[in-house]
């Protein structure tokens, strides 16, 4: 069977640990290929919310294994703290949670290096979300990680000791006070180790090409959006990994033909956290009615999110380099009330108009041109049939499905599972 893949078409926090878990009663395996606690995905149902960091967000579901794939950066602390919680809403972990035996460790002494660097950037800060995420792959395409495969050897507290030794001295090499006590994060570091490896480790890629062969069937879930893709994404505001779907062919090791269905999630609007260019970011009453309405604020850091119209240079951008052949539009409710929407459909960019994503979309270099649109007053939160859409939304959702070529196939008018409208 094929592996559907489940993507961010934007700068993150589309709304993928939705998605996911109103998917997983669909197939067999849900797994994780990149990113690691950076990433917040919120799930509401039963009128409780849930936060998953490192965790696949098909764990709530009793019959589907979640695995974290080797393209994974796992902390060991932010994972276990993930686990209480699971263990408070009687998740039964121990069975349906794997883990690749090549996902690389998150060690304490990368968060601080990662404080470190950014504190050092001033106001050129990425905005990082300080997981340590950056130098975590840094070492390992510099090939001096840890993997999970590592803790089921003897010699692997040796390995530990020597790299964070060397972290120490490369955090003394930056010009920045960063207080911190290294005997008291190893404290927590290794306990939570412990309770890791009380996990079941396999050789991931050899799992899910026994399963795809065995005829289950795979959803891949990404993390963070396509605009911060270390190679396609707002260089270098970006994170440190492939959030395409290539990224999801490396970070599981599955075959780019075994690839089915590729979901494009995207919000109705626009949104961003942390720093970096954001054509379509608005500054007035707007902005602050999307971010007040669509309640922005980073699941991870709490931090606000920038918010602007929807991108449809961007978003057909990321159409492109993944693939996609299914979309999903996100937070329609949220648009609810405005007299007026806009769509961004070219950029001026020195003085031409373009179509296509420039190498640079700093503000200086490009100014977006918009399409306006009715806007519809209904609320949309209570419907649950394509029929009752307001015509003007429906106006909206076809002119970007012309635009773009792809259907979109879902349309969500809320947080919980049940809010969602499947066209
Ligand atoms: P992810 O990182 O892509 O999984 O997205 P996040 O969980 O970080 O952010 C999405 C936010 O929007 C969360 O607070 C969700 O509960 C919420 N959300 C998801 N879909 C909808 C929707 O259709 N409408 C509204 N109002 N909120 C939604
Ligand atoms: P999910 O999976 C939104 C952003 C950070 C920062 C940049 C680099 O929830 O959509 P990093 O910690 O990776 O060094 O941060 O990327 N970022 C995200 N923004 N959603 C995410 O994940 C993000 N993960 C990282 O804010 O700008
Ligand atoms: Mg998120």
């Amino acid at each position: 069977m094929a592996v559907d893949l489940l993507l961010g078409l934007q700068w993150g926090d589309e709304g993928k640990g939705k998605i996911v878990d109103v998917l997983t009663s669909k197939y067999n395996i849900i797994a994780r290929f990149q990113g690691g606690p950076n990433a917040g995905h919120t799930l509401v149902f039963n009128g409780t919310k849930h936060v998953l960091h490192t965790i696949p967000s098909g764990i709530f579901h009793k019959k589907a294994i979640n695995l974290v794939g080797n393209g994974v950066v796992i902390d060991p602390v932010i994972f276990k703290k993930e686990l209480d919680k699971l263990s408070l809403h009687k998740v039964d972990y121990q069975k349906s949670l794997v883990i690749s035996r090549k996902a690389h460790l998150i060690l304490p002494t990368h968060r601080l290096l990662d404080a470190a660097s950014e504190a050092s950037k001033g106001k050129a800060k990425i905005g990082s979300t300080l997981k340590g995420i950056g130098p975590t792959y840094m070492d390992k395409t510099g090939r001096n990680g840890i993997r999970v495969g590592d803790l089921e050897l003897d010699s692997w507290k040796e390995k530990y000791r020597a790299l964070a030794n060397k972290h120490e001295s490369m955090v003394s090499f930056y010009d920045v006070d960063l207080e911190y006590d290294l005997n008291e994060l190893e404290v927590e570091f290794f306990e939570a180790i412990n309770v890791l490896k009380s996990l079941t480790f396999i050789d991931s890629e050899d799992y899910l090409y026994q399963a795809q062969r065995a005829g289950k069937s795979i959803l891949a879930e990404g993390a963070q959006g396509s605009l911060l893709d270390v190679d396609f994404g707002t260089y270098p505001f970006v994170t440190s990994s492939n959030t395409t779907a290539a990224g999801a062919c490396t970070g599981l090791g599955i075959a780019p033909n075994v690839i089915g269905k590729v979901y494009g999630i995207f919000k109705a609007y626009t949104t961003r956290v942390g720093s970096g260019p954001f054509p379509t970011e608005l500054f007035d009453k707007d902005g602050e009615t999307m971010g007040r309405v669509g309640n922005e604020f980073g699941a991870t850091t709490g931090r606000s999110r920038r918010c602007g119209w929807l991108d449809l240079v961007a978003l057909k951008y990321a159409c492109q380099v993944n693939g996609v052949t299914e979309l999903m539009m996100m937070k329609a409710d949220v648009l609810s009330g405005f007299k007026s929407l806009k769509i961004c459909t070219a950029y001026k960019h020195k003085g031409e108009i373009i179509y296509h994503f420039p190498f640079n979309v700093e503000v200086h270099n490009v100014s977006p041109i918009y399409t306006d649109f009715e806007g519809w007053d209904e609320d949309l939160t209570k419907m649950s049939n394509e029929s009752t859409l307001p015509k003007s939304l429906n106006a909206y959702i076809n002119f970007i499905e012309k635009e773009l070529q792809i259907p979109i196939k879902l349309v969500s008018v809320g947080p919980d599972r049940k809010q969602t409208i499947f066209r």
